[in-house]
Formats: structure tokens, C-alpha cells, sequence
């Protein structure tokens, strides 16, 4: 016989409450650990080291010209303040390196991930910091690397501490990677039915080293000749081609992109300046065109035309067939063409 009846009715009860607050304890752990993480000390310390005492910590975010939504400034606050520049201040509230952010890309729009990759949506640091859907770092994180996201807005060679990016670029002109993969045409259109190059998605650094050394490691019947050799006197190389092999499976935004400048003048045919005796131009014009001043003693026009400029025969009118002959190296900048 039961002489407490109640007693057994409010453990019950107990018990069950204390499930239920475990449960809510534990619903709201997984929320608040999926969304957050520590964002929010990143940004207590921030306001604390700048001395703002009543600041709002909330998740950060940029809607960027790249279409991509990107809180990396969540943590990283720094920006482009000067009392944060001294290297002895820790990331993420160090100042960014000078003359990237503001002064010369709006961080409004050409948000961070736009040149560092990683995952722009991701609030743990590891993830952030990653390529999408891995957890190995994304070397675009760091120099040299960097570099192959210029290419996604600027032409290689257009900007100046891109350096790399255009050696990676003569390079790959240079082995005759665009014999078997041509960046003119879409598609395996090379010799040997190379594949497009910026199409395989993003691919670690190791793969695409590996690609280049052993080219049989990823495709077993591959007839891609291995440059392991290429590269044993002067390992910088490698890194740049590597770069460039980076740059070409980023996405070119439309709407923040600076590549298509001077498009209009490759339509033109050089005979339209260069009609002078002897190929010569006038006016202010200088070109800016990397691959034109790199080879200038090669294509000036008085080399074959020492004289009159031949009149346009060919359809189209005006192109010179020896400079036509280039236009496969010419698209390895100048996309589509
Ligand atoms: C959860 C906070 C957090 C988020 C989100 C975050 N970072 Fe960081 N980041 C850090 C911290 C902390 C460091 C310093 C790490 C260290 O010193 O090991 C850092 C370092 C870096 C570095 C220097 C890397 C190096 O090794 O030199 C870069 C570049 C960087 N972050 C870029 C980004 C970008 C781009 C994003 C967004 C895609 C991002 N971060 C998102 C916290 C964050
Ligand atoms: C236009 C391209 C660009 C954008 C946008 C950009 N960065 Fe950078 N970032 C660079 C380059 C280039 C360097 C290397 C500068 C150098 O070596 O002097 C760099 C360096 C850094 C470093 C220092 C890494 C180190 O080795 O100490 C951090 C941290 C960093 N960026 C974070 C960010 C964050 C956070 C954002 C967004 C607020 C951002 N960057 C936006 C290009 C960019
Ligand atoms: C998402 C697109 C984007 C990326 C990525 C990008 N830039 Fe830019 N960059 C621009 C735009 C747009 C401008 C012009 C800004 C303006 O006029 O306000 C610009 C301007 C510049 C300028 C000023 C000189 C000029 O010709 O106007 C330099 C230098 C520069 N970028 C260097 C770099 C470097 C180096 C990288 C790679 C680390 C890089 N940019 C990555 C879009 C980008
Ligand atoms: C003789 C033709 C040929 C030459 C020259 C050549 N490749 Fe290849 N490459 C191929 C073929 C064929 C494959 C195999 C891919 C397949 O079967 O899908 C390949 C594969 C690759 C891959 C891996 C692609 C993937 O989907 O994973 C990379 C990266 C690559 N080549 C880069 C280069 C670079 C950089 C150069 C110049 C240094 C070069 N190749 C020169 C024919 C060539
Ligand atoms: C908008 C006018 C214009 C166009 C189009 C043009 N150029 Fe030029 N180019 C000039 C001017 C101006 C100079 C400097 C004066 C000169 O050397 O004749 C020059 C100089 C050169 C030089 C250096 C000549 C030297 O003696 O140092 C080369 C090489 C050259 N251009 C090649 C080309 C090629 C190839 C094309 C076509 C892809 C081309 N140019 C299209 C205006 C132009
Ligand atoms: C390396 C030698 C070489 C150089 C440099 C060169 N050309 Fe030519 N060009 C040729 C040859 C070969 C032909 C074809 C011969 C012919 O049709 O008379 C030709 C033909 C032409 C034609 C006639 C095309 C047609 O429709 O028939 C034009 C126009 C022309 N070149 C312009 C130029 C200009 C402008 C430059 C300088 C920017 C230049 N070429 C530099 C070799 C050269
Ligand atoms: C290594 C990369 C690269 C290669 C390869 C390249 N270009 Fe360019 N080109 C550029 C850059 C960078 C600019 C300047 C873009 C700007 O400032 O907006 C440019 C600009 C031009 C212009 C505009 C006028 C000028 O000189 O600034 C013409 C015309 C041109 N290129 C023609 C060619 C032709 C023809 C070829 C092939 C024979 C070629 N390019 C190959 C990078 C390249």
C-alpha cells in the first residue's frame, strides 16, 4: 500500500522537468555551436582593444559584388585602422597589409572572400577558412597563392602585385600547356584531347603538384607528358604555373570585374594605329598589354613591313595572319578568343 501517493507524483514531475531542461539545455547548445563558435570573443576582445565599451556583438556580414555572402568580418574587425597595423597585434584584429581593402577595393562589395577563397559563410574559424565543403586550408589564404584570385577581375599582368600570376602565365604558354588544353575554345579541343583546365573545380595543391609530376597518378592512361624535371632546377616555377592553374578554375564575377578594360581594342586590328610607314603608330596610346611589350622586338610591324603596311585582303580586313598565329597565347589572358 501506497501511503504517500504524492510523493510519487512530484519525482515524476521532477524528473520530467529536469529531461525537458536538459533537452532545451541541449537544443539551444547546437544552435547557438552550429551558428556561432568564437565569433563572439573575436569581437569582444575587438571592441575591447579599440575601447568601445557598448558595442553590439552580432554575426557580421557583406552581400558581395561576387554574389557570395561573406562574414569573415565577423572576426576579423581590423579593417584598414592604423593603430592596428603593428604586426605584434594578433589576427584576426590585425589591419589588413595597406592598399588592398579600401583604398583600392571597396570592402563593401569585393569582400574578403573574393580574394582569400575559404567559405565565406562559415563562422568557425577552421571551416571559414577552408575550401567549401573540406577542411584542408585554402592556399588562396596566403601568399604567393593569393595571387590567382586577381585573375578573377584583372587581366594577369593588368595590376602589379600580381607577379606571379603572370610569370605562371608566360609558363604556361612557355611548356606548351596550351597545345593539349587551349583556353580559346570551351571542351577537350587540345591535341590529345587535353581537358579545359577551368572546368576540373577547385583541386588541392597537391593534386594539381601531382598532375604535373606523374600525370599517370590521377589518369591512368594519360599521354600528358610529366614535368617533374621541369621544375627540379627552379621550384619558384612551379609555384607560379601552380598559381595560374588556381586562377583558371575561379569564377569571373560580371559585376565587380575590371578584365574586360580594354576588350574593345583586341577587336581592332593593329593596322588601324599601326598605319604608318614602316607600321608606325602615333597619338598618346601606350600599351599596357604584358605579352605585346614583352615581345615587342618580335612583333614590331617594321620587322616583316619594313615599308607600307599591305593592304587588307583577307576577310575581316586588316589582321596580320603572323600576328593571328599568336591567338592561341593571346586567350590565355584574353578569355574567349
Ligand atoms: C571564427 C572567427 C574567424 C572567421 C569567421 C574567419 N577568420 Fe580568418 N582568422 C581568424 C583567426 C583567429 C586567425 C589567426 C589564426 C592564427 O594565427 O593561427 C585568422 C587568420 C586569417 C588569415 C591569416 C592566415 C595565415 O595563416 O596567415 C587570413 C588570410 C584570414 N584569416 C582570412 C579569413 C577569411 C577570408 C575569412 C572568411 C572566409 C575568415 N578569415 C574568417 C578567425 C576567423
Ligand atoms: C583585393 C584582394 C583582397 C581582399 C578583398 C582582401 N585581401 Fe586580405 N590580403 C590580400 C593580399 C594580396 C594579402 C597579402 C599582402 C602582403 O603580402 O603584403 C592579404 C593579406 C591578408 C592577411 C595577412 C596574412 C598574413 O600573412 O599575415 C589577412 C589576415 C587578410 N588578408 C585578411 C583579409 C580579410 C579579413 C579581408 C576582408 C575584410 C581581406 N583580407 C580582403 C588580398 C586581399
Ligand atoms: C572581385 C573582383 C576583384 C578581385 C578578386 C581583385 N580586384 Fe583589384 N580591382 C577590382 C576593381 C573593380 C577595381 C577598380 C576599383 C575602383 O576603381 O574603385 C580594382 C582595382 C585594383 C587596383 C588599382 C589599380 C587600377 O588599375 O585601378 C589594383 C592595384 C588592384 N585592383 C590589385 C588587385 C590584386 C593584386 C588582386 C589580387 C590579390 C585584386 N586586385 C583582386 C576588382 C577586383
Ligand atoms: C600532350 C598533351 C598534353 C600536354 C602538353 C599537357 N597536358 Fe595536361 N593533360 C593531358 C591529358 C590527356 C590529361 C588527362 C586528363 C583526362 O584524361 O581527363 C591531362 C591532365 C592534366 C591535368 C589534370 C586535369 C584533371 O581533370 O584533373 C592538369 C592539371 C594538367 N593536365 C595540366 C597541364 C599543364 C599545366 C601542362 C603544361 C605544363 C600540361 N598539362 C601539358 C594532356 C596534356
Ligand atoms: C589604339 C592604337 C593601337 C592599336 C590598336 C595597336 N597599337 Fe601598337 N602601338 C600604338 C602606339 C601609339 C605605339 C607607340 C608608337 C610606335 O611605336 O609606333 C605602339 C607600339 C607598339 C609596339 C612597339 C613598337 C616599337 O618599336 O617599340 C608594338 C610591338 C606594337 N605596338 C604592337 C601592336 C600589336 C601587335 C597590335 C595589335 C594586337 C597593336 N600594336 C595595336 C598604338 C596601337
Ligand atoms: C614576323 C613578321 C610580321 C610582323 C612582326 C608583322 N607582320 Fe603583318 N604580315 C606578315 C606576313 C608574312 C603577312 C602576309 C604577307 C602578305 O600578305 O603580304 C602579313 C600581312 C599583314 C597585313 C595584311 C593582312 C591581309 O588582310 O592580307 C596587315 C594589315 C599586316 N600584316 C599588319 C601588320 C601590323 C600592323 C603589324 C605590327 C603591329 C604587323 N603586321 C607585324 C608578317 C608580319
Ligand atoms: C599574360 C597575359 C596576356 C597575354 C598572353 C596577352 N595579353 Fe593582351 N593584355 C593583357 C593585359 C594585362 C592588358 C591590359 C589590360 C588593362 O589594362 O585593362 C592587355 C591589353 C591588350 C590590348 C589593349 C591595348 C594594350 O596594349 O593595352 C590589346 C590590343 C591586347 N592586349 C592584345 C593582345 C594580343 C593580340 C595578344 C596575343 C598575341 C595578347 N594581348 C596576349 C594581358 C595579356
Amino acid at each position: 500500500m501506497n501511503a504517500e501517493p504524492g510523493k510519487d507524483v512530484r519525482f515524476w514531475r521532477l524528473a520530467l522537468l529536469l529531461v525537458g531542461l536538459l533537452a532545451l539545455g541541449l537544443a539551444v547548445w547546437v544552435v547557438v555551436d552550429g551558428t556561432g563558435g568564437d565569433w563572439q570573443g573575436h569581437q569582444e576582445d575587438f571592441f575591447a582593444r579599440i575601447g568601445v565599451k557598448q558595442a553590439r556583438v552580432e554575426v557580421r556580414q557583406i552581400r558581395a559584388c561576387t554574389g557570395e555572402v561573406d562574414r569573415c568580418v565577423s572576426c576579423h574587425l581590423g579593417g584598414e585602422r592604423d593603430e592596428l597595423r603593428d604586426p605584434k597585434v594578433p589576427h584576426p584584429h590585425r589591419a589588413h597589409p595597406k592598399d588592398m581593402l579600401h583604398h583600392q577595393h571597396t570592402a563593401q562589395r569585393i569582400a574578403c572572400s573574393a580574394c582569400h577563397g575559404g567559405s565565406g559563410r562559415a563562422l568557425r574559424q577552421t571551416a571559414a577558412h577552408a575550401m567549401p565543403g573540406g577542411t584542408e586550408l585554402d592556399p588562396l589564404m596566403k601568399q604567393p597563392h593569393i595571387q590567382a584570385s586577381c585573375a578573377r577581375c584583372h587581366l594577369p599582368g593588368a595590376v602589379k602585385p600580381a607577379d606571379r600570376l603572370l610569370a605562371g602565365a608566360r609558363l604556361y604558354a612557355e611548356l606548351g600547356c596550351a597545345v593539349c588544353h587551349p583556353l580559346g575554345a570551351g571542351g577537350r579541343g587540345g591535341f590529345d584531347y587535353g581537358p579545359d583546365l577551368r572546368t576540373i573545380g577547385r583541386k588541392s595543391l597537391a593534386y594539381l603538384k601531382t598532375s604535373l609530376s606523374d600525370p599517370l597518378a590521377n589518369f591512368a592512361d594519360s599521354t600528358m607528358p610529366a614535368f617533374g624535371r621541369t621544375f627540379e632546377e627552379n621550384p619558384e616555377a612551379e609555384i607560379d604555373l601552380l598559381i595560374f592553374l588556381e586562377s583558371l578554375v575561379l569564377t569571373r564575377p560580371a559585376d565587380c570585374s575590371q578584365r574586360d578594360r580594354s576588350d574593345y581594342l583586341l577587336d581592332q586590328a593593329c593596322a588601324s594605329c599601326h598605319a604608318g610607314s614602316g607600321g608606325k603608330a602615333s597619338g598618346r596610346f601606350e600599351h599596357r598589354c604584358p605579352f605585346i611589350l614583352a615581345r615587342k622586338d618580335e612583333l614590331r610591324c617594321a620587322n616583316c613591313h619594313p615599308q607600307e603596311i599591305p593592304k587588307a585582303t583577307r576577310l575581316g580586313g586588316g589582321f596580320c595572319p603572323r600576328i593571328q598565329q599568336e591567338r592561341n597565347r593571346c586567350s590565355l589572358c584574353h578569355e574567349g578568343r
